[in-house]
């Protein structure tokens, strides 16, 4: 059980307000396994977390652990605070991107997560592919595409109507880039509120990120600490990891604090919402702690600034659509989308 002095007031943990006006708080509690931690045990975490004092949970249908998470949640808001209190976020796989499919993925997850509403639904990935959960990245669907704008936004006519449907507060994207969203803005009825994205100090994303908060899109940092429990087929052999970078350890020793600290610390204060994941009731306690007290100074956030390694660790290989391609087809790299 976590100790009671662990908790932290939520109306301390400070809050971004999206263009709608909502806010959402700048830590939430992310929720995939990785493959290796259970359903249950993620739920356990969660409904923990809620009583330590987390208002947000990123989930995502993908991430097979809806149901007992909802439980979860059902618990905590007849117990811990009332619904609106949460900001809780879930996302449209990518086998469900045809607009007849949007709203019943939705209704699952609404059902599942045991909610009437959604704050935030996402767009997982661009990529309409089918991939079986667990898959190696060598894996390559058959029905893979290129992104096609007009078929995306044939998707996105179907998020826009969960918004007027009330079924979900907003709706953003996901694993996007900046080209891809120039046409997403230029066509949509309905903004994006957020862009959920790869961000950790060997993967800062400046111009995108600084893209995002010019256009009023809330950059949520995926993989705050470098996901050192992703699974095996995400790892190769040249990524590297925040947590032992020794200038983040250092800045860390001088807050008394672990690199992990140090990196949702750097994250929020550069404009981010965060959400790292943690089964462990000592980490997720000192990850809220970390983004409400004591934060890095000016001189200290420049020096993280510097230790970017464009290392991107979730590289997306699955959803290559032609032989020969490099994941970095993937990421539109030159500015331009990449052709099919
Ligand atoms: N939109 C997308 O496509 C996308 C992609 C990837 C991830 N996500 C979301 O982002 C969330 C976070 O990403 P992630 O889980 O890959 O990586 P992460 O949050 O960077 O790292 C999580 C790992 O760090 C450890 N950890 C957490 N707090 C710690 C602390 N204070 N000290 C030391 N170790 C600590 C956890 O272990 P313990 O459990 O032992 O604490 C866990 O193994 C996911 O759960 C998911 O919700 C979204």
């Amino acid at each position: 059980m976590t100790k009671l002095q662990s908790s932290i007031d939520p109306a301390r943990v400070p809050r971004r307000t999206l263009a709608s006006g909502a806010q959402i708080p700048v830590i939430g509690m992310g929720t995939f396994g990785s493959d290796k931690v259970s359903a249950v045990e993620v739920a356990a975490a969660v409904i923990d977390a809620a009583r330590v004092g987390y208002r947000q949970f990123d989930c995502a249908s993908v991430y097979g652990n809806e149901a007992p998470i909802g439980e979860a949640l059902y618990t905590a808001c007849s117990q811990i605070a009332s619904r609106d209190q949460f900001w809780i976020t879930s996302k449209l796989w990518n086998d469900k991107h045809a607009p007849r499919d949007v709203e019943s993925s939705c209704k699952q997850s609404l059902r599942d997560l045991q909610v009437d509403y959604l704050d935030l639904y996402l767009v997982h990935w661009p990529y309409p592919n089918y991939h079986p959960p667990g898959c190696d990245v060598d894996t390559r669907s058959p029905q893979a595409r290129p992104y096609i704008h007009s078929q995306f936004m044939e998707t996105w006519g179907a998020m826009e109507r969960l918004v007027s449907d009330g079924l979900v507060r907003h709706i953003g994207t996901s694993n996007m880039t900046i080209p891809k969203l120039e046409l997403l803005l230029r066509d949509a009825r309905v903004r994006p509120a957020c862009n959920e994205m790869e961000l950790h100090p060997h993967f800062q994303q400046p111009e995108f990120l600084h893209y995002l908060l010019k256009k009023q899109i809330q950059p949520i940092g995926y993989c705050p600490l470098g996901s050192p429990g992703r699974p095996e087929r995400d790892r190769t052999p040249s990524d590297t990891s925040p947590l032992d970078d020794s200038m983040i350890r250092t800045v860390a020793e001088n807050h008394h604090v672990h690199a992990a600290e140090v990196c949702l610390k750097w994250g929020v204060q550069r404009g981010e919402v965060v959400i790292p994941f943690s089964v462990n009731p000592r980490n997720y306690a000192a990850n809220l702690r970390a983004v409400v007290e004591d934060p890095l100074t000016p001189q200290e956030m420049e020096r993280i600034a510097t230790s970017d390694r464009r290392c991107r660790l979730i590289k997306g290989q699955v959803f290559l659509w032609k032989q020969n391609q490099s994941w970095h087809d993937l990421w539109d790299e030159n500015g331009i989308i990449t052709p099919a």
